[in-house]
């Protein structure tokens, strides 16, 4: 199969010009809030702002970041974030590597590069709680960021296989893990009022709270409903499945599939996009076509395959309406076998 990159697109440019001004509109308030209430007596205190502006500012993107997956799997109104999330990503890479570059500065400016570097490597810092390198922490973290950012487009995505680029983009909970030690056991450590610590704390229990929502929200769909004699599993009226939309079942191996409804015609396909795993549920009939909810990927209701001349093909599945239920056969169909059926809408 060939790679064909997504494109450049309108709500592309418009999602990223949102992006950068409100990264310019964060750094103005923050830094013009910070210079008011302790106004920086030299360039080396004016660098000092300029490392808690961007640091913070990193911060809070990876916040959102990190939120954006399980609020959209909450609420589908917050799907359009989604959509070019990887943009948000390197932009947040780009603003934790001009605070990084800020430190740097600091310690050439006044000649002590030396130190910055003795910092680093003075080993029995790393046994203290107080006192610990936290700089290398951000360091670690800003590694990871960097391989996530240079590896997020789609030709790695296509080199490496959908299943292994998302678990390596997991990766981004040991970064985000290692940002909060190195705030905790840096900035923090210094008292210098609320901000800092509603700021991480707020974080933390939003990013946690989000997930385990949004993981139970998950089990519910995963623990399923029991199958009938023959091992299909219902899944409801026709009209119990929102039109141009979806209904998720799972089926006894956990496998989640899509039902969708397009006025009379449903179909099931795998839940699983064939561009980078997207959850297809998620998304709605355009056009007359299934579109995928993350980067727009499209699929035919009948057959699973993507319009004429892309290659993509998903599985379906076989559906049957039995005493006025929709049911779905939980073993896949090839992929881009037929397999939609239309159903009496007033039964
Ligand atoms: C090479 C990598 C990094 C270095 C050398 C570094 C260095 C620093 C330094 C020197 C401070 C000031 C500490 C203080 O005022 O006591 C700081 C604070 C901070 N850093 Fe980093 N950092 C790095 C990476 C990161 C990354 C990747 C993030 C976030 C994505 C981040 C987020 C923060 C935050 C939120 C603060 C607190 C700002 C404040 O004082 O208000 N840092 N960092
Ligand atoms: S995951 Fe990219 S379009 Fe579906």
């Amino acid at each position: 199969m060939g790679y064909v990159a997504v494109q450049w697109n309108r709500a592309k440019y418009i999602y990223d010009a949102v992006l950068i001004a409100g990264v310019v509109l964060y750094l103005a308030v923050f830094t013009g809030i910070e210079v008011a209430l302790h106004p920086p007596k030299n360039y080396l205190e004016s660098i000092d702002v300029r490392i808690k502006a961007l640091g913070t500012c990193a911060f809070l993107m990876l916040t959102i970041i990190l939120c954006i997956g399980p609020l959209a799997r909450l609420n589908p109104r917050f799907l359009p974030l989604l959509y070019n999330r990887r943009h948000f990503g390197v932009m947040m890479f780009l603003v934790a590597c001009v605070h990084a570059w800020s430190m740097v500065e600091w310690f050439w400016l006044q000649g002590v590069l030396p130190s910055l570097v003795d910092e680093l490597t003075n080993w029995p810092n790393y046994l203290k709680f107080i006192g610990f390198p936290y700089k290398t922490l951000g360091l670690l973290a800003l590694i990871i960021l960097l391989f996530m950012a240079s590896t997020s487009h789609d030709y790695w995505l296509n080199l490496l296989g959908p299943p292994f680029w998302k678990a390596m983009h997991m990766a981004v909970y040991i970064a985000y893990g290692l940002v909060v030690m190195h705030v905790s056991l840096g900035a923090l450590q210094g008292n210098r009022g609320l901000f800092l610590p509603i700021l991480i704390g707020g974080s933390f229990a939003i990013v946690t709270a989000l997930h385990l929502a949004a993981g139970w929200r998950g089990r519910a769909i995963d623990r399923g409903v029991a199958l009938d004699a023959e091992g299909w599993v219902p899944v409801g009226p026709p009209q119990s499945i929102p039109d141009k939309r979806a209904k998720i079942v799972a089926a006894p191996g956990g496998e989640r599939i899509a039902v969708f409804r397009d006025g009379d015609q449903v179909g099931a396909l795998t839940n699983v996009c064939a561009h980078q795993n997207g959850p297809i549920g998620e998304g709605r009939i355009v056009d007359g076509l299934i579109t995928c909810p993350w980067h727009g990927y499209q699929y035919q209701l009948k057959n699973g395959c993507a319009p004429p001349p892309f290659p993509e093909k998903l599985a379906t599945y076989r559906v049957r309406l039995k005493d006025g239920i929709v049911e779905v056969d939980p073993r896949p169909l090839a992929a881009g076998t037929a397999a939609a059926i239309k159903v009496p809408l007033n039964a």
